[in-house]
């Protein structure tokens, strides 16, 4: 059986779905693996690096015609087209904005799998893109900070005086808000943080950090059974925003984390909160690509707004590309170990088992996930 990856095309996109390490995994589960030429190039693993670990280097529609193709991102429609009948797509597919793939994907009856659908269990922890992925983010959201703020983070006693540690704010504590904790005080911070799930405080405060949030009834029930962010009533944005308006004052950097799966990231600092910050902040928006949690920010720009940096770097992961692929891949190493038999060494989707059930997204000629018709 093949397995394949292919390079991928996107703009900001500088990962791949394979690894030189994961080539020799996969090799062990008696799977011929075929590496479209220079896929690796944008994370740091050169042609030669797959070839010395087990790997073929072919073209891309060699790649395509595999049993089991492997991508980032999804390919473009056409390239749906020539993928191998019947065959398994493997990726982040974004099913809740790719809606015009899914005929195609019917059509050539390929089972398409959606990493970002594993669900949040112990058992499938390893096989969590979103969380390997987010961790990364997060902590290259502080790095992207510290590279656009004209002051130093740590406080430091000198003999020509003094210089203050830099306060930092993280508005929404999921995996990536914990990381951008983790290492804005690994750099010596003052760092606050908040959310609207009550038990982030826990998290928050074990880092060291400080946790402010609105507290009221609904904020007792503001997580979903999935652990999740609900959508949040008029009512507690406005308490909300009041909140975080008071506290960003104060703030020499901000990094925003807060999404709603499926939906538009919510608006947490707006134009005139931006205007309230000292000249030389910095706002970092990790929610860009999802509609952006600060109105001002721009997908893939460094916008200045009254001497304020607001930074909107697209797809962050990417910008740590080798860490990010290498965790990626293993990730779907761990998932494929699931549906690969290693006695038979053939393919099942079960679809009874509950993370295979919750990720392949179209099967025989079908739309499987209701969620998403
Ligand atoms: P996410 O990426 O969906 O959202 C990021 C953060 O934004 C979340 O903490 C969310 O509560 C927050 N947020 C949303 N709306 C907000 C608002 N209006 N104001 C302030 N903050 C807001 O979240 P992520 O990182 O995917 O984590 C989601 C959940 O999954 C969490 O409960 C996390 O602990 C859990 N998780 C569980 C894992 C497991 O294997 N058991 C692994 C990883 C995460």
């Amino acid at each position: 059986m093949q397995i394949s990856a292919i390079k991928e095309t996107h703009k900001y996109e500088a990962r791949v779905a394979i690894s030189p390490n994961v080539v020799k995994l996969l090799k062990g589960l008696h799977l011929e693996v075929l590496i479209e030429e220079g896929a690796g190039i944008g994370s740091g693993y050169s042609d030669k690096q797959y070839k010395d670990s087990g790997a073929l280097i072919v073209s891309r529609d060699q790649c395509l015609n595999a049993d089991i193709c492997l991508c980032v991102k999804i390919p473009d429609m056409s390239e749906l087209e020539i993928l191998k009948e019947a065959s398994v797509l493997i990726g982040i597919l974004n099913p809740y904005e790719n809606k015009q793939y899914f005929e195609i994907l019917n059509k050539r009856k390929i089972s398409a799998c959606c990493m970002e659908l594993i669900p949040r269990i112990s058992r499938a922890q390893s096989m969590d893109v979103l969380s390997s992925q987010a961790n990364l983010a997060g902590y290259r959201s502080v790095i992207d900070a510290a590279e656009q703020f004209g002051k130093a983070f740590p406080m430091m006693m000198t003999a020509a005086g003094r210089v203050d540690p830099a306060k930092v704010m993280v508005l929404g504590v999921g995996v990536a808000g914990l990381q951008a904790i983790a290492t804005a005080k690994r750099l010596g911070a003052v760092v606050s943080a908040t959310d609207v799930r009550a038990a982030t405080k826990e998290q928050v405060e074990s880092l060291g950090a400080k946790f402010v949030m609105v507290e009221d009834d609904e904020s007792k029930n503001s997580e979903t059974q999935g652990g999740y962010a609900k959508e949040m009533s008029e009512n507690y944005k406005n308490k909300q925003a009041k909140l975080i308006s008071e506290t960003i004052e104060k703030q020499d950097i901000v990094i925003c984390t807060a999404l709603i799966p499926g939906k538009k990231a919510p608006t947490l600092i707006s134009k005139e909160m931006v205007e309230s910050m000292a000249p030389g902040s910095v706002v970092v928006d990790l929610a860009v690509e999802a509609g952006g949690n600060c109105p001002l920010s721009k997908v893939g720009e460094v916008v200045k707004h009254n001497s304020v940096k607001i930074v909107g770097y697209a797809n962050v992961p990417g910008r740590v590309a080798k860490d990010a692929s290498a965790l990626y891949a293993k990730n779907i190493f761990n998932f494929l170990s699931l549906l690969i038999n290693k006695d038979t060494k053939k393919l099942t989707l079960n679809l009874e088992d509950e993370i295979v059930s919750a990720v392949v997204l179209t099967y025989d000629g079908k739309l499987r996930l209701n969620q998403f018709s």
